[in-house]
């Protein structure tokens, strides 16, 4: 069964037992304690812990996750992929453990004809937590599993937590025994390779307040209600039912295994035994650069770029150990160009946004081993360097501070140094590079804490929180008088701020918005007895406390200080057009693509918006024009906006709108403009009348990955200046071209398809020398070893022009007498060199791929083709003589 399929089937399960289907979040996620989205869970996350109320009793979704703790792992065992897919199952306060074990139970044992898995029951085995007394009696009473198939396991095994402070659970976990020629009998506690873990159903019930290991953690206390979070391996289950051994035998990533093997001639498999474990170092590389591709592939699609830290090195990490593991293969011709369309092939039956946005993914990850390759020419010089000071320095050992640089400053690979430095007899001081890789780690860790601002002091918080909720006036007035409650630097409450320092206040009363919902925080200061305070950020890191991020213009400030908090009007107004605006826009999309284009996300700061929304498509011009029309209109028409809190069932009656990933409360609050034309879920801050919006102008449209589009708009003054400057533009072009505006775009053609014209004149023009001058090239024949060899450098010339002359220059030869053409040229300053033979020089051995291989080495590159024609470059002009003379050589000159 395709792996596509057996994801339908999960869908369609609980979907028709009564969950609402949930789209994979990306792999990005907002939560800042993970890097990646690593369970099926974290996007309910805040469902669970009780701090937002679900909009579904039920929900089904396939998530996309990465995990990246065992990278070193992958491929030499068959249980880690870094990308993977997990099927899962919620009841948010609904249904517990004895439906969740029913529901598992059927969908697993249902014949396939009947839309199942259909595994065979007697080979299912179920754990439960040590305690769980009830799972266990669930589990006889709702399957047919016998008593002998159940195990209890302790914290270890089975209780489920997020690895940080959040909800947790006792989980049950089901195995499948795939037999015994993976392993000896006796169930999961003997064997987890034998009995594959497919399916974790947790019993998501406490929140923990600390997690020093998976079964050392605090309980903090009870969830507000009792939760279902499963969780299945989409790739396990896969493996199962398509029969292969591990998840990089499935359909989705098989592919690209077997490319690379095609690629670098190896053949997978050759080891022996079910378990990976034992591999051959050849499986392990191959099975590494099968993963790897795959996950950057989706990664690059969520929109993570290659870059020095955090996510971006995790990418980077993948994509090198990817072309990495191909050169360790033997391949070292640009690699990434024939492995990611294969796995996007795949990937897009379910990602069909992957084929749309390839041009984009693949310009990142080819561009990324480019930048690798250049790394290991410069990196191996510099190490050459390193290694002979230090031969020199009558020491065996290369220093870690150079092993490091060689790392931070190069991206070259500790491993690879630890290998190019073994090769030429030296070690490398190991616990060096790891010490300062580990002071690099903990400043960047304390950078981003920094950043992150809130994140670092929750303590802080909970303390200032605990001496009252701030009494929140954004929606009522611009200024409030108030007094100063607590001020923080730093991460640590203090009694004053100087001037020129930047720190945190928090007052009992404010009118400040703080940023949420996609609206940015206000602008504005704080005035203070004697001081004023500019305020650059306003947040809630804990539910009810507002905190001002500030710069002290004149001070000092103290606690206790009376405080009149005063916020821009003018920032207020544009910040206003523009969230009214978002709603607008947003309503107008829907009326003019229809309810399934759902907002994902949303961010709007005076005078500009963007509104992310499921789509799969690009909006075609029409459409793009009716929207702003539609919106437009909207605004004439001069709609109430309106504002009211109510229940979350009472809003869902009215038909609002609620994105999922935003914060709700139990009490929520509803914005309309013009009744039901547009009503949302909504905490903003908003315009009086949709007139009030002003002018409304879409600038952008464009892929953000993952089937969703972004809209950009211009609203409100900014529309108007972004109007006139295009106005400007126009005035320009029509000064440059000589033609009133109006017929701008005629002569823009006529002019576009005039150039065009004698462009292909020129390029006959070219064609014809080349011809000219490809006649005379068989004067350059010589015999090399029997064989007739034109070697010839063209000066000026391109690869196209020299694929033609050699294939006119072997036609000349004739097929008599062996014949091999190797010209060189020069277009652009780059050398490239590129060979022909005929079929009398291949009987002979002669082989153009070959030949190319060390024309392009000599010059300091690579290439390579078929054995009648191939093409090489490289980096060095100089040496083209030399690579004419190496192919000679070759030959047997
Ligand atoms: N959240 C659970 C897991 O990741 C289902 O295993």
């Amino acid at each position: 069964m395709e792996t596509a399929e057996i994801r339908r089937r999960w869908l369609a399960f609980f979907e028709a037992k009564g969950h609402t289907v949930i789209p994979s979040a990306p792999l990005i996620h907002e939560d800042p304690t993970l890097l990646f989205v690593n369970a099926g869970m974290v996007p309910f996350k805040p469902y669970f812990l009780g701090q937002e109320t679900a909009p579904w009793d039920r929900a089904t979704s396939v998530q996309k996750c990465v995990r990246t703790g065992d990278i070193d792992e992958v491929g030499k065992t068959s249980r880690h992929g870094t990308f993977f897919q997990m099927n899962g199952n919620f009841s948010f306060g609904d249904y517990f453990k004895r439906e969740a074990i029913a529901f598992a139970w059927a969908l697993l044992t249902t014949p396939q004809d009947d839309g199942g898995y259909g595994l065979e029951p007697e080979r299912l085995w179920a754990t439960v937590y040590r305690e769980d007394d009830e799972a266990e009696r669930l589990w006889l009473e709702e399957t047919s599993v016998p008593a002998e198939r159940i195990v209890r396991r302790g914290r270890l095994d089975n209780y489920w937590s997020m690895g940080v402070p959040g909800p947790g659970g006792p989980c049950s976990e089901i195995f499948y025994d795939r037999g015994p020629e993976y392993g000896p009998e006796g169930g999961p506690e003997v064997d987890e390779d034998r009995y594959m873990e497919i399916w974790n159903l947790v019993f998501m019930q406490e929140e923990l307040s600390e997690v020093r290991a998976k079964d050392d953690f605090d309980v903090a206390g009870r969830l507000p209600a009792e939760n279902v979070d499963t969780g299945m391996g989409l790739e396990r289950i896969a493996s199962i039912l398509q029969g292969v051994d591990n998840m990089y035998e499935i359909d989705e990533v098989y592919p690209v295994l077997e490319k690379a093997a095609q690629m670098t001639g190896r053949s997978y498999g050759s080891s022996s035994g079910h378990t990976a474990g034992d591999s051959d170092p050849d499986d392990v590389h191959l099975r590494v650069v099968a993963d790897h591709v795959r996950s950057s592939l989706m990664l690059i699609g969520d929109g993570v770029t290659p870059g020095n830290e955090g996510r971006g090195y995790v990418l980077r990490r993948m994509l090198r150990r990817a072309v990495r593991a191909m050169r360790l293969l033997g391949y070292e011709e640009p690699a990434l160009p024939e492995l990611l369309p294969v796995s996007m092939e795949r990937m897009s039956k379910s990602y069909p946004e992957l084929r749309t946005g390839f041009e984009r993914i693949a310009q990142i990850a080819y561009a990324e081993e480019q930048a690798f390759r250049r790394t290991l020419a410069q990196g191996t010089t510099i190490l050459d360097t390193a290694v002979t000071r230090t031969k020199e320095a009558g020491r065996d050992e290369l220093p870690g501070d150079q092993a490091f640089a060689l790392h931070d400053t190069y991206g070259f690979p500790i491993d690879l140094t630890l290998e190019m430095a073994a090769e030429q007899g030296l070690k490398v001081d190991r616990d060096g590079f790891v010490r300062l890789m580990e002071e690099q780690r903990q400043r960047a860790k304390a950078d981003a804490r920094a950043k992150k601002g809130g994140h670092a002091h929750t303590e802080v918080w909970k303390e200032l929180r605990a001496l009252g909720a701030t009494d929140w006036r954004a929606y009522e007035e611009l200024t409030t008088e108030g007094s100063i409650v607590g001020l923080v630097r730093d991460g640590a409450r203090v009694e004053e701020l100087e001037p020129g320092q930047t720190g945190q206040v928090v007052l009992d009363r404010t009118s400040f918005y703080a940023e949420s919902g996609g609206q940015i925080a206000d602008s504005g200061t704080i005035v203070v007895d004697g001081a004023t305070l500019r305020v650059r950020d306003v947040q809630r890191p804990v539910n009810g406390l507002v905190v001002h991020t500030v710069e002290v213009e004149e001070g000092p400030v103290r606690v206790g200080a009376e405080s009149s908090a005063r916020v821009d009007p003018n920032w207020r107004v544009d910040a206003c057009q523009a969230h009214s605006g978002t709603h607008v826009v947003h309503a107008a999309l829907r009326q003019v693509l229809g309810p399934s284009a759902l907002q994902s996300g949303s961010y709007n700061k005076p005078g500009y918006l963007r509104l992310d929304f499921a789509w799969n498509q690009s909006l075609s011009a029409d459409a793009k024009a009716e929207i702003e029309h539609v919106a437009n209109l909207a605004v004439r028409d001069d709609l109430p906006v309106s504002a009211a809190w109510m229940s979350l069932p009472e809003a869902r009656q009215q038909g609002a709108l609620a994105l999922f990933g935003e914060t709700y409360g139990e009490q929520v609050r509803v914005v309309e403009i013009g009744g039901p034309w547009s009503r949302e879920l909504c905490g903003g801050t908003h315009v009086r009348h949709s007139s009030q919006v002003g002018a409304l102008t879409l600038t952008g449209e464009s892929s953000v990955g993952s089937g969703v589009r972004r809209l950009e708009a211009f609203v409100g003054m900014n529309a108007l200046s972004h109007l006139a400057a295009e106005r400007a533009l126009v005035s320009e072009l029509s000064d440059i071209v000589k033609a009133p505006a109006g017929e701008l775009p005629e002569r823009v053609s006529d002019m576009v398809a005039r150039l065009r014209e004698v462009e292909k004149e020129l390029e006959k023009v070219h064609r014809e020398q080349v011809a000219a001058s490809a006649g005379s090239l068989t004067e350059h024949a010589r015999d090399v070893a029997g064989v007739t060899f034109v070697g010839h450098h063209v000066a000026g010339g391109g690869s196209q022009d020299l694929r033609q002359m050699v294939t006119d220059t072997r036609a000349k030869l004739g097929e008599e007498r062996p014949a091999v053409v190797a010209l060189t040229g020069d277009a652009s300053g780059k050398p490239v060199v590129v060979v022909a033979t005929n079929e009398a020089a291949r009987a002979k051995g002669a082989a153009a791929g070959a030949l190319v291989r060390v024309g392009a080495s000599a010059l300091g590159g690579g290439g390579g083709g078929k054995d009648d024609l191939a093409q090489g470059g490289g980096q060095d002009a100089g040496k083209v003589e030399e690579a004419l003379a190496a192919i000679a050589r070759e030959l047997g000159a």
